[in-house]
């Protein structure tokens, strides 16, 4: 609660920099508030994990010490197994499939299927596809057998990686960066702006261009601190994030795009394109994974998120 007369405080802390989708969405959010609800909200962004990391980060929005958060859509199991949907291998076609799933009625009902412990979806927020990193060339599923990738904490993601003999390592995502150049992992699986801003590229020689699986936000409050601001309040900032959700979905695809040519211009890392054979053997490997998490998700939110691949 804010005190008589102050302003509601809103601190969004997220573990990504200020020049990713997210980092760009979280200040866009900001500026707009101060536009338009100066005197009654302010928002403090909190980048790079300075506030809390992505070990912490929900249960400081349930002490109501964070008040927004955008976790990846990979780190909600605690709370629900519907969302382990989003981290199925090659379940889309491409992130336009992903956003058309984003804006179906399957997905605005997962907004809020963590209601009963107290949290409150309001927007999905793209970052984009994910690709390989490692310390060696992956063409095939067979070569990532025996290496360790650092992975977020998602039984699907960890299934994924056993799938082909390698090692899942959960690990925040502020300790990347290091555990790749210490060689405690050898690979990660990341959009390229990711890759870009923590400089991962510097410590992964090759990046396979897999496309292989998503790695977009839920934009979350705690439905105490929402619905503790006036309703006239809750509107005009549900406005504003309708409006900054659809910048950062229409931005994320060419912030990856420019990250993938300023980590290729760099010369650090080097591609490795799959084949349409080799993409399928990866494919192959993986989807039983599907099999196994059907019952936790739900066989109808699987279909209804392949039903966006049909191209129209
Ligand atoms: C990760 O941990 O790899 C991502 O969730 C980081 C992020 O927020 O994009």
């Amino acid at each position: 609660m804010a005190a008589e007369g102050e302003p509601f405080v809103i601190k969004f802390a997220h573990v990504v920099a200020d020049d990713t989708p997210k980092g760009k969405g979280a200040l866009l959010f900001q500026k707009l508030v101060h536009e338009r609800l100066a005197g009654k909200v302010k928002v403090e962004v909190y980048p790079n994990s300075t506030l809390v990391g992505d070990a912490d980060e929900m249960q400081a929005l349930l002490n109501n010490e964070v008040q927004i958060l955008a976790p990846s859509l990979s780190k909600f199991g605690k709370y629900t197994k519907k969302l382990q949907v989003f981290d199925l291998p090659f379940l889309f076609d491409d992130e336009a499939a992903v956003q058309r799933f984003q804006s179906r009625e399957t997905s605005r009902d997962l907004l809020r299927s963590m209601a009963d412990s107290g949290i409150y979806g309001l927007a999905y927020w793209n970052n984009g596809l994910k690709q390989l990193s490692a310390t060696q060339a992956l063409r095939l599923p067979g070569d990532a057998a025996g290496l360790a990738f650092r992975i977020q904490p998602s039984a699907v993601l960890e299934a994924q990686f056993n799938a082909v003999g390698a090692k899942p390592v959960v690990l925040p995502f502020a300790e990347v960066y290091k555990s790749l150049q210490a060689g405690l992992v050898q690979g990660a699986e990341n959009p390229w702006s990711n890759i870009a801003s923590q400089n991962m590229h510097k410590v992964q020689p090759f990046i396979t261009e897999s496309n292989h699986g998503v790695l977009n936000y839920m934009l979350v409050t705690s439905s105490e601190f929402w619905m503790s601001m006036p309703f006239a309040v809750r509107s005009e900032l549900e406005g504003i994030i309708l409006e900054v959700t659809q910048a950062v979905n229409r931005e994320a695809a060419a912030l990856n795009q420019r990250d993938r040519d300023r980590i290729l211009a760099s010369g650090s890392s080097k591609l490795v394109a799959l084949t349409p054979e080799q993409r399928q053997a990866w494919r192959e490997k993986m989807m039983p994974v599907w099999q196994s998490y059907e019952n936790e998700i739900g066989a109808d939110v699987i279909r209804a998120a392949l039903t966006v691949n049909r191209k129209r």
